[in-house]
C-alpha cells in the first residue's frame, strides 16, 4: 500500500479547495484548457460595472476586492492563493459587483470561461454547487456591510 499517491509534480500545482474533489487528471486538464493570467501589483483584473463571462482562481499572490459607490471606495475583502472571484457576474448575468486588483508583486490567476465551467459542472456538479454557495454568501455580506 502506498502511503501517499502524490508525485513530485504535485508540489508545483496550487492547492485550490474548490477543485479538491477533482481527480488529478481532470485538475491538470483544466489547467491545460484555461489561460493563466499574470498581473503586477495594482493591476486591474476585473472592473466593477462591466460584463463578465469568466471567473478566476488565484494560483499565486493576493487580490483586493474594491467597491466604488459614488466618490467613495471601500475594500470588501482580500483574497489569497486558492480563493476564487468573479463567480457572481458569471452565475447571475449581472454586471461585475466590484473591482478586483492585484495586491502582490505578481498575482497569477487561472481564467475559467463560462463554457469551461459548464462542462466542468456537468462532470463535477459539486463545483457549481460550491460556486453558488459562495456567491450567495458574498451577496449577503455585501448587503449587510
Ligand atoms: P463579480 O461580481 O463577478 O466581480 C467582482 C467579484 O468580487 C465578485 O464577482 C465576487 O467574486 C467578489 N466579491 C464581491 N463581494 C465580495 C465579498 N464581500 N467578499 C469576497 N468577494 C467578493
Amino acid at each position: 500500500e502506498p502511503i501517499s499517491e502524490t508525485s513530485p509534480q504535485d508540489e508545483a500545482l496550487p492547492k485550490i479547495p474548490l477543485f479538491s474533489d477533482l481527480p488529478r487528471d481532470a485538475f491538470i486538464a483544466l489547467f491545460e484548457r484555461c489561460p493563466l493570467r499574470r498581473f503586477p501589483e495594482g493591476g486591474r483584473i476585473i472592473e466593477q460595472g462591466t460584463r463578465g463571462d469568466a471567473f478566476y482562481v488565484i494560483c499565486a499572490g493576493r487580490v483586493r476586492i474594491v467597491r466604488q459607490s459614488g466618490a467613495e471606495q471601500r475594500e470588501l475583502a482580500q483574497l489569497g492563493e486558492g480563493a476564487f472571484f468573479g463567480e457572481m457576474a458569471l452565475l447571475s448575468g449581472a454586471p461585475r459587483s466590484a473591482s478586483v486588483v492585484s495586491a502582490s508583486e505578481e498575482t497569477q490567476v487561472l481564467e475559467i470561461s463560462a463554457p469551461v465551467l459548464a462542462s466542468l459542472s456537468r462532470s463535477y456538479p459539486q463545483v457549481a454547487k460550491a460556486l453558488r454557495r459562495f456567491c450567495r454568501q458574498r451577496l449577503l455580506s455585501d448587503v449587510v456591510n
